[in-house]
């Protein structure tokens, strides 16, 4: 008797903390979903995410006549930002999510500073220098979370005027060989009902992004720069990133496990074994601009 109350007892508190798990997702903002689909890959996404062409920032330096200070939002683990800190005296990565910057990689002139959603605007102008401070803006891989009108008027604030440049892009498609990439869209494809409405933006290749700043040469609004990001990726390593996409995360926390071992191995099949490292292209898309005056 005791133990089937007991039973019971321990169902109805699963039960109730089930509803209030589910309250609180409904209750949650656009921006607490996304810190929580960040937290919860941070250890993947460490090891899976490309860092980008040390080209890009050497273009990206050359149009920025003053290098003081840089900012890179939605830095993540610094992917971007200790590539912008080999130009500029000291750059500030900054992230809605702990568990990223936790496991963020240290670099002697990247500082990074944790922005709760409970930062005012004024707040975050404030820690990342003030009005008119910063040279470079960088957004990798995460503007399209971002709400895009508060965030722009934000980098106008703080983008040293004349001169400060201000740059996003992102990737999306992998290209590895012919007979990987449609094993690749298929399971692209399972993962369409999982992703935020806002990653259309990078579906497209940022071509609908909203970009309203003055053109530099490097993409404009309506016709973002494409690049490809170079990558010697293991099978392993390739498992992470698909592991990492915040879609697989979403899915798994409804119970749908897209990677599943029967999709693994057809990967594996078509990448030609889990010990072979390929030569592989992320298609990426860059945008970048000045304030206009
Ligand atoms: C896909 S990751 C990109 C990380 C890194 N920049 C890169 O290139 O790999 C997106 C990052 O944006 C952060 N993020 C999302 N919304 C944010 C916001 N409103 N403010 C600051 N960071 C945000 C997430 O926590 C996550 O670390």
């Amino acid at each position: 008797m005791y133990i089937i109350n007991s039973r019971l007892l321990a169902l109805h508190f699963a039960h109730c903390t089930k509803l209030i798990k589910r309250k609180k997702k409904k209750n949650q903002t656009r921006g607490e979903k996304m810190a929580g689909l960040f937290e919860k890959q941070a250890d993947d996404y460490l090891n899976a995410r490309p860092t980008y062409p040390k080209e890009w920032y050497s273009k990206l330096a050359a149009l920025t006549p003053r290098r003081n200070l840089a900012w890179d939002v939605g830095t993540g683990n610094g992917q971007a930002a200790i590539g912008v800190a080999e130009h500029f005296d000291q750059v500030i990565g900054t992230d809605l999510s702990e568990a990223q910057l936790q496991r963020a990689i240290p670099h002697p002139r990247v500082r990074y500073i944790h922005t709760p959603l409970t930062l005012t605007e004024n707040d975050i102008v404030s820690k990342v220098g003030g009005e008119d401070s910063v040279d470079l803006v960088t957004v990798a891989q995460a503007v399209h979370w971002f709400d895009l009108p508060s965030f722009y008027s934000l980098v106008s604030r703080v983008l040293h005027k004349p001169g400060g440049l201000f740059a996003v892009w992102c990737y999306n498609d992998i290209e590895v060989s012919p007979a990987f990439d449609p094993i690749m869209k298929k399971f692209h494809d399972t993962t369409m009902p999982f992703w935020d409405p806002n990653v259309k933006y990078v579906f497209d290749g940022y071509k609908t992004l909203p970009f309203p700043f003055e053109s530099v040469g490097l993409g404009s609004e309506g016709d973002p720069l494409a690049l490809d990001i170079p990558k010697e990726l293991s099978f392993e390593g390739f498992l992470r990133m698909v592991g990492s996409w915040s879609a697989v995360t979403t899915a798994k926390d409804q119970g749908v496990d897209l990677l599943n071992g029967k999709m693994v191995k057809e990967f594996e099949n078509a990448w030609g074994g889990s010990n072979l490292v390929r030569s592989v292209a992320y298609k990426a898309f860059m945008l970048a601009g000045k304030v206009r005056l």
